[in-house]
């Protein structure tokens, strides 16, 4: 039974990674390394793509998006967890906690949708090459990521509305090291069976459809790769497309396993490990994989840092 009593909770505890306290300090170490070289490669890629006048191109301006997209995501959690590992002081406001759980999942639905129309872009230009550019244009494209990021900003906005209407009256302890769903809801005192219905049924329809449209743009992509006659030109195709796939699964392995299930769990120790590797792990590789495994782009990339360089100098 959850306890209920009169007194209304206004701040909740994120506990994180409390398990061992002296390994606090190296989990701080590991993160705040891992924050500034994400943003740093990710800032590099778009200011590449954008002194490249060759990279003027659909599929590296969804590149770029898609980095500044990491950026946010990644600033909407990593920060706070870092404030909380140095200081110890592990609060947050329930407004604080709302907002943050807005973000977290407006960002991160926008990820879905943005590594569909990716997909959907190499579909175009690798299985209709004769049509990609009338059909990409950079009109289009932009529309593309204007759709993108619309429909993951409102795709959160109805069930975050809705917690906070929600009752809070302890306990405050949030087992998680962001505001996520269910260890959020876990806490509220009201019955929160109808919230859980309407975010699950939204969660799975967005990670599902997303999941489904790149995995089927990529079984296209893969299928005429291997008709390629060219042993050089497969491979070189093949390689690209299959270090995209791989970033691609273990993002949808480990949100599929996180969000795609009927109710809300009690126990979150594995969701909060298992959560590591989506929110931070393959936003870290993603300008790796997406960029850095591309010629054009890393002699764009060289060319970049040393202009920087002469800049400072
Ligand atoms: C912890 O931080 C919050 C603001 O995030 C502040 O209101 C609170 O007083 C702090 N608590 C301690 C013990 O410093
Ligand atoms: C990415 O696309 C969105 C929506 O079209 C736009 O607001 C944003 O400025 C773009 N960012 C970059 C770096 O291209």
């Amino acid at each position: 039974m959850r306890r209920r009593n009169n007194s209304t909770v206004t701040e909740f505890i994120l506990v994180g990674f409390t398990a061992i306290p002296q390994l606090q300090f190296v989990l701080f170490i590991l993160f705040l390394t891992i924050y500034i070289f994400t943003i740093t490669t990710n800032v590099i890629i778009i200011g590449t793509v954008r002194a490249e006048r060759h990279l003027h191109k659909p599929m590296y301006f969804f590149i770029s998006n898609f980095s500044f997209l990491e950026i946010w995501y990644t600033t909407t959690f990593i920060p706070k967890m870092m404030a909380g590992l140095v200081t110890g002081n592990k609060t947050i406001s329930v407004h604080g906690c709302i907002i943050q759980f807005y973000f977290i999942f407006a960002f991160g639905a926008t990820v879905n949708f943005l590594l569909a129309v990716m997909s959907y872009d190499r579909y175009l230009a690798i299985c209709h090459p004769l049509h990609y550019t009338t059909i990409m244009t950079s009109k289009v494209s932009g529309y593309l990521a204007l759709f993108a990021w619309t429909a993951g900003l409102f795709a959160p906005l109805m069930p975050a509305v809705w917690i906070s209407t929600l009752y809070f009256c302890g306990p405050q302890n949030i087992d998680h090291f962001f505001c996520d769903f269910a260890p959020l809801l876990n806490l509220s005192c009201t019955d929160t069976s109808l919230v859980e219905v309407t975010f699950f049924t939204f969660a799975w329809s967005i990670i599902l459809c997303c999941f489904f449209f790149t995995m089927v743009s990529y079984i296209h992509i893969i299928s005429t790769v291997l008709r390629i006659q060219f042993p050089f030109g497969r491979q070189k195709t093949f390689s690209t497309c299959s270090s995209h796939l791989a970033v691609v699964s273990i993002y949808y392995g480990t949100v599929i396993f996180i969000y795609v299930r009927p109710t809300a769990r009690t126990t979150f120790h594995l969701d909060k490990v298992v959560s590591i590797f989506y929110s931070m792990v393959t936003p870290l590789f993603n300008p790796i994989v997406y960029s850095l495994r591309n010629q054009e782009v890393k002699k764009a990339v060289q060319k970049f840092c040393i202009s920087i360089k002469d800049l400072v100098k």
